[in-house]
C-alpha cells in the first residue's frame, strides 16, 4: 500500500490514556493519511462508483473536567470506489474550535457532560452554549459537497468529498440561520435535490425548520413553536411533509432555570410528532401524541393514503436505567444511556392520519437495533429495507448489522466479531440498478484483534455472507458511527480525473 502523509495535528492526549471513550476501539488518530489503489481481499465490484464518508469523533486534548464521546473534534475518513479500484483520505475538519484549540494546545470549550460556566473561552456553540462546534456528528453530501455537522447546532463546515479539504462554512448566500446554526441530520432529497434541516435552542420557539434549494439558496425558513426547549436529534421527511419532533426527553425546566442542564425522561408527557407542508408554516402544524420515548434516528418517512409512514428507533429506556455498563464503575453513571441494549432501542413505525389526527404504532422488530439507513433514493419514498446496526452490549459500539425486511419482518444479520466493530452501513445502489435493494452496503471496522482497520463491502442481498471485499486502510482507525454514500454522479469532477484526486497539504 502506498500511503502519503498528508499532516499531523498536535495531541495533548496522554500516551497511556485509560479513558473508555478515548482508548481501545476509540483511540484517537492524530495523523492524515492518503492512499490510492488500495490493496483488496476479494474484489470490488465495478458497479460500485462513488464515495463512502464517515464522520468520527476524534478528540486531541483532554477535556477541561470530564470527556464524553460527543465532545470529540472532527475527523472524516473517505473510502472512493471507482473502476474496481479504491482509495482512501482522512482528515480533520478545520472548524473553528479545532483551529483554535490547537493554537492554545488545550481544550477550551465545556463538553456535553462539563458545567458551561467551567469552560474558558466565555463564547461557544451549541444549544446549551460555551460548548465547541466540533461539527464531528453527521455527514451528509448536498449539491456535490459533503457537510459535516454537530448534534447540538453549529455551522456546516464544507469539504472537497475526494479531498476531504475544509472549504469553509455553508453562509447559503448570507441567509445561513447563524442565530441557532443548523442540528446534525439535516436531509438530502434525491428526488428534488433539496436540503431540509430543523435547528433548536434555549429561545422561543425553540425549534425551526428550513429547506435549501438544490442550487444552494435558503428558499424556507419557519419557526416551529415548542412548550420549552427540547432536545431533537433527526427529523423525517416525506414527499410533501417534513416530520419534527417532540420527545419527553429534556433538560429539566427547575434546574435550567438555575443554569444546569440535567437530562431527563418524562414518560408522563406524550411523544409529539409534527407534520408540516414541506414549505408550510407554523400554523400549518399538525401535532400526533404517541407513546412516551426518544426517538435518537428516525429511518425513513413515506406518505400512503391519509396516512404518513414513519419508520424509526423506540426507546423503551431512554435513559438507560435497567442498562448494565461493564466497564470501569468511574463512569457507568454518565455512559450507561449510550447502548443499545441500555436503551433498549427497537425498529418501530408510527402510522400518522391526516384525517383522523390520530397516530397508530408498532414495534417491527424485537433486536435491538439503532443507526438504521435505506437505499439514499427512496427518501422520503416508500421503502421496504433498512440496514441497521446491532450494538456492543453496554457500550456505544456497533459489533454487526442487520438487514431488516420491514414486508416480512426477516432479519438478515452479519456480525463482525468479537473484538471487531464497525460503522454506520450505508447502502450504495449499484450502477444501473432498479430494485431497492440491489446493491451493496459498506461498513469501516476497527479489529482489535488485528490492530487494523477494514472497508468492508457486503451483497445487499446476502448480508449473512460475509463482505465481498475487504479492504485494509493504512491505520486502525478510531470508533466512529454516521456515514453516507455518495455516487459519483453526484460529485464535480468525479469522471474527469483519470486516478484519484491530488492530495492537497493542509
Ligand atoms: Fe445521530
Amino acid at each position: 500500500m502506498d500511503v502519503e502523509v498528508l499532516g499531523r495535528v498536535l495531541s495533548t492526549l496522554p500516551v497511556d490514556d485509560d479513558h473508555p471513550y478515548r482508548s481501545g476501539p476509540w483511540r484517537p488518530q492524530t495523523v492524515e493519511r492518503a492512499a490510492d489503489d488500495l490493496e483488496v481481499i476479494g474484489e470490488i465490484p465495478r458497479d460500485l462508483d462513488g464515495v463512502y464518508l464517515r464522520n468520527t469523533e476524534n478528540p486531541v486534548h483532554p477535556a477541561i473536567e470530564s470527556y464524553h464521546p460527543f465532545d470529540g473534534d472532527s475527523m472524516v475518513h473517505v473510502v472512493g470506489f471507482r473502476d474496481g479500484k479504491a482509495f482512501y483520505r482522512n482528515r480533520f475538519v478545520r472548524t473553528d474550535g479545532f483551529v483554535a484549540e490547537q493554537r492554545e494546545g488545550r481544550s477550551l470549550w465545556a463538553g456535553l457532560t462539563e458545567h458551561p460556566g467551567h469552560a474558558i473561552r466565555a463564547d461557544g456553540w451549541g444549544a446549551r452554549g460555551r460548548m465547541k462546534d466540533t461539527s464531528s456528528t453527521d455527514i451528509v453530501v448536498h449539491a456535490g459537497v459533503a457537510l459535516t455537522s454537530f448534534y447540538q447546532c453549529g455551522d456546516l463546515y464544507e469539504l472537497d468529498p475526494l479531498t476531504l479539504d475544509t472549504l469553509g462554512k455553508s453562509t447559503w448566500h448570507g441567509d445561513f440561520p447563524s442565530h441557532c446554526g443548523v442540528s446534525a441530520h439535516p436531509k438530502v432529497d434525491a428526488a428534488t435535490g433539496e436540503l431540509l434541516f430543523f435547528n433548536y435552542g434555549k429561545e422561543s420557539p425553540y425549534l425551526h425548520y428550513g429547506v435549501v434549494s438544490a442550487d444552494n439558496r435558503l428558499v424556507h425558513y419557519v419557526d416551529v413553536p415548542l412548550p420549552g426547549p427540547r432536545l431533537p436529534h433527526d427529523m423525517a421527511f416525506t414527499e410533501n411533509y417534513a416530520i419534527l419532533n417532540d420527545c419527553p426527553l429534556f433538560w429539566e425546566p427547575n434546574l435550567l432555570a438555575k443554569g444546569a442542564h440535567a437530562v431527563r425522561f418524562h414518560p408522563e408527557l406524550p411523544t409529539r410528532l409534527g407534520v408540516l407542508p414541506r414549505y408550510g408554516s407554523a400554523e400549518d402544524i399538525r401535532w400526533f401524541d404517541a407513546e412516551p420515548t426518544f426517538v435518537l434516528h428516525w429511518v425513513n418517512a413515506y406518505e400512503d393514503g391519509d396516512e404518513i409512514v414513519l419508520d424509526g428507533f423506540f426507546q423503551s429506556d431512554p435513559v438507560g436505567e435497567r442498562s448494565h455498563w461493564p466497564g470501569d464503575p468511574r463512569y457507568a453513571r454518565m455512559f450507561r444511556m449510550l447502548s443499545f441494549d441500555g436503551m433498549q432501542t427497537r425498529l418501530h413505525r408510527w402510522r400518522l392520519n391526516l384525517a383522523t389526527g390520530q397516530a397508530k404504532e408498532e414495534r417491527l422488530s424485537e433486536s435491538f437495533t439503532e443507526f438504521g439507513m435505506i437505499n439514499g433514493r427512496l427518501g422520503g419514498r416508500p421503502h421496504r429495507y433498512a440496514y441497521a446496526s446491532t450494538g456492543e452490549p453496554g457500550w456505544f459500539l456497533f459489533n454487526g448489522m442487520v438487514k431488516h425486511d420491514i414486508f416480512t419482518g426477516a432479519e438478515d444479520a452479519y456480525r463482525y466479531g468479537p473484538g471487531v466493530y464497525g460503522s454506520e452501513t450505508a447502502m450504495a445502489p449499484r450502477v444501473g440498478s432498479v430494485e431497492e435493494d440491489d446493491g451493496y452496503v459498506i461498513t469501516l471496522t476497527t479489529d482489535m484483534n488485528l490492530d487494523r482497520s477494514e472497508c468492508l463491502i457486503f451483497d445487499a442481498r446476502r448480508i449473512s455472507d460475509g463482505p465481498l471485499a475487504r479492504i485494509p486502510l493504512p491505520e486502525r482507525v478510531s470508533s466512529g458511527t454516521h456515514s453516507t454514500w455518495a455516487p459519483g454522479e453526484s460529485i464535480p469532477n468525479w469522471r474527469i480525473a483519470d486516478d484519484a484526486p491530488a492530495a492537497v497539504g493542509l
